[in-house]
């Protein structure tokens, strides 16, 4: 099956009851036995519950994976995947990691003996350098975020397997209609389903994929274990949302083409970061491992203030000031005032994150409407 027919049916049957074309939702804690032992495949729920389970399907055929697994949160899923080491163990991760990762990684995972390394997976060399006989995973998220870089997967993926490192990809910003890591030999790929795979603002759930048994005999022991599942109904929307994935991405894609040009084009705007440019400095890379280039965009005002950039944030009438990204509205953030204000200034400069960038999730609306909000918005300032 193609995307689109995956994204509708895979993982799902009509009910075998009563015919009902969309999965129910199983709200369900557990499942009466015949005799001890003897069930249907479902003993508990946190275990396994059938309405999360289609899901399961359906998400890892996305990815071209064997198996998948959800969880409460895309947290949860990367807090499952780093139980996977013991302490001592030393992780290698993107340098402009999403910042709840990097303060899970920093905060939580620290205490407990992990060692995390956050290097800029441009640099081959400073790779090399870092790797030693502790490092176990590689923790790659390309888009990056809100600087819109992207990392060679193919090319960090070999060198994870040159130093036996399991390779993790973040593929939340692209989602699977636009790249799929483990078809570039990756081990493990996460989400955040919160964002385009649920695609509506109205679920906060993690998910990952593999295809490698003994990774996912791992995880789904330590999902059972310590229980940061997704309860069915929010299963269920997260199943509905993606029946559209293929349909909202292709939107998402043709309107942040347009809104990148249009932005541009604008003599008030400074730079603006979206890989699907000719000129940005890694789209041969974006053009190899991705079908097109995605709704996110970052940019900047030529006067670089940063009330200029949070007055012009209010003045969107259209484009919602929100944090996420991914859903069907648009929406637009100040990462110097917002998601980034707890890094000192210095420090956010020197990664390019000024104080007026502006992070837009550019969603699909009409696009004349999201231009012309732009437009007046602009004006304002
Ligand atoms: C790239 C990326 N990874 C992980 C997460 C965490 O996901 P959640 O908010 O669903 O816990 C986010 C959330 O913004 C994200 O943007």
């Amino acid at each position: 099956m193609r995307f689109g027919t995956k994204a509708i049916h895979a993982g799902q049957e009509p009910d075998p009851t009563t015919g009902a074309i969309m999965t129910p939702i199983y709200q369900t804690s557990t499942y009466v036995q015949e005799s001890p032992g003897v069930h249907k495949g479902y003993a508990y729920a946190r275990g396994k519950n059938p309405t999360r389970v289609a899901l399961e399907r359906c998400l890892a055929e996305l990815e071209n994976a064997k198996y998948g697994l959800c969880f409460s949160s895309g947290m949860g899923a990367a807090d499952a995947i780093i139980k996977l080491l013991v302490p001592g163990d030393e992780v290698i991760a993107t340098d402009d990691l999403y910042g709840g990762s990097y303060r899970m990684f920093t905060k939580v995972f620290a205490k407990y003996g992990i060692v995390f390394h956050f290097v800029d997976m441009h640099d081959f060399d400073a790779l090399e350098r870092t790797v030693n006989a502790k490092t176990k995973m590689l923790w790659v998220e390309t888009p990056t975020n809100p600087m819109m870089k992207i990392i060679d997967i193919e090319r960090s993926v070999a060198f994870a397997k040159k130093y036996n490192l399991i390779s993790v990809i973040d593929n939340t910003f692209a989602s699977p209609y636009l790249q799929n890591p483990l078809d570039m030999n990756a081990d493990i790929v996460m989400h955040s389903a919160t964002k385009y795979l649920g695609g509506h603002s109205d679920v906060v759930m993690g998910a990952l994929m593999t295809s490698n048994k003994d990774l996912y005999d791992q995880l789904a022991f330590i999902t059972n274990s310590c229980g940061p599942v997704p309860g069915p109904q929010d299963s269920f929307l997260v199943l509905r949302g993606l029946k559209t994935l293929h349909l909202r991405m292709k939107a998402h894609c043709e309107n942040g083409k347009a809104v990148a040009e249009f932005l541009r084009a604008h003599p008030k705007v400074g730079k603006v970061y979206w890989p699907g440019f000719a000129d940005h400095p890694n789209h041969e890379v974006a053009k190899k491992q991705m079908r097109d280039f995605g709704g996110m965009i970052s940019f900047t005002l030529k006067s670089d203030s940063f009330e200029q950039a949070s007055e012009l944030a209010q003045a969107l009438r259209v484009f919602a000031l929100a944090e996420s990204l991914g859903g069907v509205e648009s929406l637009v953030g100040h990462p110097a005032s917002m998601t980034h204000a707890s890094i000192p200034r210095e420090e956010r400069i020197k990664t390019g994150l000024v104080d007026s960038l502006l992070r837009l999730s550019v969603g699909v609306e009409d696009i004349e409407d999201l231009i012309e909000d732009l437009g007046q918005a602009l004006e304002k300032v």
